[in-house]
Order: C-alpha cells, then structure tokens, then sequence
C-alpha cells in the first residue's frame, strides 16, 4: 500500500512554492524595516513550558497538543505556538538584560490535534512578532500596525481588525463572577464543553462556536465594564495610537483569545470570505507569561499570523502572487565530448548568476528542444562535437527562432546582452 502525508497536513509542492517565498520575503524585509531581529526555536520543547505557558486550562493544552515521552523518559510536546518557545529563549539568552525593548520575529512550524477543515490544519505555520519589555500602548499599536500594513501591502482591504482587553487578574476575577452569575441560570442549556469551562475559564463560554452557546452569549456582560483603572486607561492609549495611525478597527467584547497568557489588550484580523476559520491574525499583550516561564517579571506584546489561512485569503480576494522567473537557459549538447564540455559550461554560468540546466536525461537533440520550450528557457546554447572543434556555440534566443554563433569566450557577454 501506497503511504500517504498524515490528515491535517500538507506538502508545499514546487509550483506552489514561490507563493510561500514571496510571503517569506516580505515579511522578512517588513520586519528588518520595523527593527524585528528573526529567531529560530526548537520544533519542540519541554512540555512544561506549554502547560505553564499558555494555560492548563485553554483547548490547546487539554486536547490539542502532540505529546511524547522521548527516549530519556522525558515529557515533549511539538510546539503548538511561538510565543512561549520565544520567551523561553529570551530568558534563557538572558537577553533582558541588554537595553529593551527586544523585538523578535519568526516564521514556524505549530502543531495542535485539531479536527481537519479548510484554513484549519494539524500541522500550520505562523509568521510571528513579539516585542518584550515595555508596557507602552505603543507596543501594542506597532504590532497591530504591523499586521495591518503586511495585509494592505498585500491588497488585501476586506480584513476586520476587532480589538478587546482581557484585562489583568483583577479585572478578571471580578469578570469571571459576573460570567458564572449570567449564565448559572443557563448551565443546563451550555455544551458540555462550556460546562465544563464554567468553573474554570467561563470566559471561554463567550468565544464558543455551538450555535445554542452563541446565542446564551449575546447578552452576556462585557469585560469592557469591569476593566480597572488601568487597564481602562491602556485601552484607551491603544485605541488613540490606532486612531492616530488611521488604522480602523472595531471594538469586540468577544475577543477573549484560545490562550491563557493574554492580559490588557487582545485583537484579531477576520476575513468573512475564507470559511469558519476566518482569524488570519491573532495576538495580543501577555505581561506575565515571561515571569510564568520562570523569567523576570518582563511584559511582552505580539501576534501570529497563519500563512495558509493569508494563502486563502489573498486567493479569496483575487490576489495573483507574481511567479519566480523559468530558467535562463538550457545547454543543447550532441556527442559525448561536448556533453562533458557542456556540464563544466554549465557551472560556469551558474557561477556567473545565470539559471542554467544541462539535459540529465541525455535526450537526442528533439527531445533537449522540447524539454527546453517546457522549461521556459529564453535560450538554448546548442554545442556539438563540431562546434567544439571550432570554439564557438550557438545561441538560440527561444521566444524570436533567431540563432547567433558566438566564440566559448564570448558567450557569458552575448547571453547578459
Ligand atoms: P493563535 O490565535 O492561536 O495565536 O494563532 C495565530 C494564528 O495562527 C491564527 O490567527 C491562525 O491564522 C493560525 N492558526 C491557528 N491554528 C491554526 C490551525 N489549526 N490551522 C491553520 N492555521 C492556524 C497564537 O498562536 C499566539 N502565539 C499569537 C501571539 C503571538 N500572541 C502574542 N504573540
């Protein structure tokens, strides 16, 4: 029996790739202009880091994640998110101690146990953004601004942004009362997921996806009346800054966000036209996972981004992703003396920066020429065992049928011309 790749992944194909290359580039030159550093983490980690992280009681680390004991008996867990990993290695670089803010980026690889649907995958991947140390507002809007200009630069206008503060545990546990208290009368009505988030995380229940729930949910209080002062007050530099900014957004009491760490502001990016799964950026301010992780007490702000999910979008909206150049240039050999010739030629022009292929296959002279038109070559260098006598070779521009012989010396000129 044939294996094929495990439900809920994907193979990034070669004619698909440039798209991921395109989007890879961008955000990388978006995030050397924003003064982003890039850092790589493990695949996986110590899933302590996880539990603690982002939350005991969240879905991702009750049902989601993929964990393993490793050989040495320890527990592992593949990474269902970037950020904890990320401030793991911030404290472990002891990187706090340099002048703040830090700012990283990175591009991942996430894994959660999820039930397969579009936009909606096993394995996914992220890019990333988290500054660390610094409680100002502005942290917030710079991440959001971000986000908000990668997607206009892309063209794509029909994204939501919808803003929120979670609030810190004071807030919250004021909160979380009023949550139980509104929706005791219901338990009976809640799924038994939302029963079971009852007692420990009710804020859940407002963010749930079963219809029955959805419709419980609409008159339930906003955490936006139980703020504190200043949270209340961070709310509103954020929604200033953005306003200064003239970014829009709208103010969405539901946002509570899949993970535990979030404090004070919480915001996504939501397209309607890409499916259920239409949160294509999430993120938000956490100013105590670093101190949770056993690091100092350093507050963080960031977001990540589903490359598969801005792939539907930018399809969704008739965004084409500009398809890398073919190959320059096929080397036409004929006779064993000029196929030896032709594969050191070849390397020569692949040092000089021309995209060049030699025929592997070793097909007759018709088959090189069709194999040439199917990669696109804009010229065929043909050389024979004559050609090779004399010196020279032809250069057959593809797309004009015109040919022009030109001396070994010459052709690195002849094909730049
Ligand atoms: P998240 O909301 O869990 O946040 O994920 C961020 C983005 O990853 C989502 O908006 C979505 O585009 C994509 N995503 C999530 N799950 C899947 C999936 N199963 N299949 C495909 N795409 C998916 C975080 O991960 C936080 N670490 C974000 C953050 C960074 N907050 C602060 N800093």
């Amino acid at each position: 029996m044939t294996i094929i790749k495990p439900k809920g992944t994907q193979d990034i194909m070669p004619d698909q790739i440039y798209k991921w290359r395109f989007l890879e580039g961008k955000f990388r030159v978006m995030a050397d202009n924003y003064g982003f550093k890039e850092i790589r983490t493990p695949v996986f980690e110590y899933t302590e880091l996880f539990s603690r992280g982002v939350g005991n009681t969240t879905d991702i680390v009750q049902k989601e994640m993929y964990t393993f004991e490793d050989n040495g008996g320890r527990s592992i867990t593949l990474k269902p998110e970037g950020t904890a990993s990320v401030a793991r290695a911030f404290i472990e670089d002891k990187a706090y101690a340099d002048v703040q803010p830090t700012k990283y980026c990175y591009t991942t690889a996430c894994y959660r146990y999820e039930k397969p649907q579009k936009g909606r995958y096993k394995e996914f991947r992220q890019f990333g953004l988290e500054i660390f140390g610094t409680k100002s507002m502005l942290a917030d809007a710079e991440v959001i601004s971000f986000a908000d200009s990668f997607f206009k630069d892309l063209g794509v206008n029909d994204l939501e942004l919808r803003i929120n503060s979670v609030g810190c545990s004071k807030c919250r546990d004021k909160y979380r009362e009023a949550l139980r208290d509104y929706f005791r009368p219901h338990y009976e009505e809640l799924c038994e997921t939302c029963k079971n988030r009852f007692e420990k995380n009710p804020m859940r229940i407002i963010d749930c996806k079963s219809p029955a729930d959805k419709e419980l949910a609409k008159d339930a209080p906003s955490i936006l009346d139980y703020l504190c002062e200043e949270c209340s007050q961070a709310f509103d530099d954020l929604k200033k800054n953005l306003d200064a900014l003239e970014i829009d957004y709208l103010v969405d009491p539901t946002i509570v966000r899949g993970l535990d760490y979030y404090t004070k502001t919480a915001f996504e990016f939501v397209s309607s036209g890409i499916g259920a799964q239409g949160t294509v950026c999430g993120g938000g301010r956490y100013d105590h996972l670093i101190e949770e992780v056993g690091g100092p007490d350093v507050p963080g702000v960031g977001f990540g981004l589903g490359i598969e999910r801005l792939l539907l979008l930018l399809e969704d909206n008739g965004i084409e992703i500009p398809e890398e150049a073919p190959m320059d240039c096929l080397v036409v050999v004929m006779g064993d003396r000029a196929k030896a010739y032709g594969q050191k030629l070849c390397r020569d022009l692949r040092k000089e920066g021309f995209k060049a292929e030699l025929d592997l296959m070793e097909r007759n002279m018709k088959g090189q020429f069709k194999y040439a038109d199917r990669l696109g070559v804009k010229y065929a260098l043909v050389i024979g065992d004559d050609e090779l006598d004399k010196g020279v070779a032809q250069i057959r521009y593809m797309e004009e049928s015109k040919q022009e012989e030109v001396k070994f010396e010459g052709i690195i000129d002849a094909l730049r011309r």
